[in-house]
């Protein structure tokens, strides 16, 4: 049976504790659900040179690519903040690129969700359409 997105949402949740997040001290899980059911979950991981930390969304879809998986359906987000975290710009871009356009669920602390398609995180992106285009003119 396919998750619900609130079981994705508990996912990502239970991730958010494994967050290594001792600079920022902002913990974030997420949840990938690929087409055929499979989960895979992500944390953001911190560096001491710090530009090099990964966000928990960018973890998440990295493992499901290094494991075969290419077709997804959703990701939930989840952190502490009360309000609803929306994703970096650069989730935003390796995320419609590998995963087009998903639903992204913001998942805030009290468990509340709110589903944004990524098409609007992220309208008129750069993708590899973009670079077929290209290689056909030549
Ligand atoms: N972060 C994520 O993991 N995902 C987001 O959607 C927003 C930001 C992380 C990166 C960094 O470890 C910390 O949150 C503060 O920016």
């Amino acid at each position: 049976m396919s998750k619900t997105y609130a079981e994705l949402a508990r996912a990502a949740q239970k991730a958010k504790t494994f967050a290594h997040a001792p600079y920022s001290k902002f913990r974030v899980g997420a949840a990938l659900l690929t087409k055929n059911g499979k989960v895979f979950t992500g944390c953001n991981v911190e560096n001491s040179s710090y530009s090099l930390t990964i966000c928990a969304e960018r973890t998440a879809i990295f493992k499901a690519i290094s494991e075969g998986h290419h077709r997804f359906k959703a990701i939930a987000v989840s952190s502490d903040d009360s309000g609803f975290t929306p994703p970096c710009g650069a989730c935003r871009q390796v995320l419609i690129d590998l995963a087009g356009n998903i639903d992204f669920i913001m998942v805030n602390a009290k468990q509340q969700m709110k589903v944004v398609p990524l098409k609007i995180l992220l309208p008129f992106a750069f993708t590899s359409k973009n670079l077929r285009r290209s290689k056909k003119k030549k």
